[in-house]
C-alpha cells in the first residue's frame, strides 16, 4: 500500500495484546433499487476488501470492563463502534466479560471506505474467539447488522454481491485489481445523501453482476454527492484524466481500478503530490481468516 498520509503515532499497547488488521472496502458498483417502510434503502452492491488497514489491539480482562484506550477526538468512547460491538457481544453472551481495546485509525473517516464498520466487525470476530463464545459466522453477521449495514460484509470477509440493506451476501469472483483512491478534503454525511430528494431509488434489480460488464458499473449516490460536494466532483475530474473513476459508498472517496500494479503506482505518483491519495490492492480474504 502506498499513501502520502503522515505516519500516525500511538500510545503503545502492551506486548500481550493481540494485534489485528481491519481492512477497508470499496463499492465497485452500487445501485439503489427501493426503500423499506423503515426508511432504509434496498441496495445491490459489489463490495471488495482492500489493502488499507486500521490496526486493532485486543486484550481480555477479568474486571468485566470494556475500555477503549485510544478514544477518537470528539467521539464519546461509549459511542465508538468498537466499544458498541464489544458491548453488544457481551450482552449476547450473558456473561460478565471484559476487554481492553487500542485502535490506530489509518482508514480515512467519512470517506465511504467502511473503516468504522470494519473495526466493529473485527471486534465481534476476535472477541468471539477470545471470549470463547463459539458464535458462527452467520450469527456474528446478524449481530453486526445491528451496528451498521456494512458490518456483515466485513464478517463475510471476501468479495461479495450484497443485497437487502447490505446483509444478504453472495461470494463473487473478481480478478485481483489495484486501485488509486483520492480522499477529497470533505466529510460526506451518509444519512443526508440517503435522505436526498433527488437520489435514484429505482434502479433495476439484477441476479448477479458480471465482471466482463464492469464498464457499466456505477454508483447511484454519485450524482447527488457531486452536486452537494464540489470537492468530490473535483477529485473525480482529476482521476478522469487516467480512466473512468467512481465514488465508493456515499463518498467522499473516489477511485480508479487497474489490472496491473505498475500502472496504478504510476498514476498514484502523479496525483499524490497534490491530493490525499492511496494505492492499494484488492484482497481475496479478510486477514482474520488467513
Ligand atoms: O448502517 P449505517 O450506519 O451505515 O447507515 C447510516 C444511515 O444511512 C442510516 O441511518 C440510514 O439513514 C442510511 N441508510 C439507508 N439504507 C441503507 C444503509 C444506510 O437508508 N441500506
Amino acid at each position: 500500500m502506498s499513501t502520502n498520509q503522515p505516519t500516525k503515532y500511538l500510545l503503545q499497547p502492551p506486548a500481550d495484546a493481540q494485534c489485528l488488521l481491519a481492512p477497508a472496502k470499496l463499492n465497485l458498483d452500487l445501485r439503489i433499487i427501493g426503500r423499506r417502510s423503515d426508511g432504509y434503502h434496498l441496495l445491490e452492491s459489489i463490495f471488495t476488501l482492500i489493502s488499507l488497514y486500521d490496526r486493532l489491539w485486543l486484550r481480555v480482562n477479568s474486571s468485566g470492563e470494556i475500555k477503549l484506550h485510544t478514544p477518537i477526538e470528539n467521539v464519546d468512547p461509549q459511542q465508538d463502534l468498537t466499544v458498541r460491538a464489544a458491548t453488544l457481544l457481551r450482552q449476547q453472551s450473558g456473561k460478565k466479560l471484559g476487554a481492553d481495546i487500542w485502535l490506530q485509525k489509518n482508514i480515512p473517516m467519512g470517506g465511504g471506505l467502511g473503516g468504522g464498520s470494519s473495526d466493529a466487525a473485527l471486534v465481534l470476530m476476535a472477541l468471539n474467539q477470545l471470549w470463547q463464545l463459539n458464535l458462527n459466522q452467520m450469527q456474528l453477521q446478524q449481530l453486526g447488522l445491528q451496528l451498521g449495514a456494512d458490518v456483515p460484509f466485513f464478517i463475510f470477509g471476501q468479495t461479495a454481491f450484497a443485497q437487502g440493506i447490505g446483509e444478504k451476501l453472495s461470494q463473487i469472483q473478481i480478478p485481483k485489481q489495484w486501485y488509486v483512491i483520492i480522499k477529497p478534503p470533505v466529510h460526506v454525511s451518509t444519512p443526508k445523501i440517503f435522505a436526498h430528494k433527488d437520489l435514484t431509488r429505482n434502479s433495476t434489480p439484477r441476479i448477479m453482476p458480471d465482471f466482463q460488464a464492469r464498464q457499466h458499473w456505477r454508483n447511484d449516490m454519485q450524482k447527488v454527492v457531486t452536486a452537494e460536494y464540489p470537492e468530490v466532483k473535483n477529485a473525480l475530474n482529476i482521476l478522469a484524466n487516467f480512466g473512468k473513476p467512481m465514488m465508493s459508498g456515499s463518498g467522499s472517496c473516489v477511485f480508479l481500478a487497474f489490472a496491473d500494479e505498475d500502472t496504478a503506482q504510476a498514476v498514484y505518483n502523479q496525483v499524490s503530490n497534490a491530493h490525499q491519495a492511496y494505492c492499494v490492492a484488492s484482497l481475496n480474504k479478510h486477514p482474520f481468516y488467513k
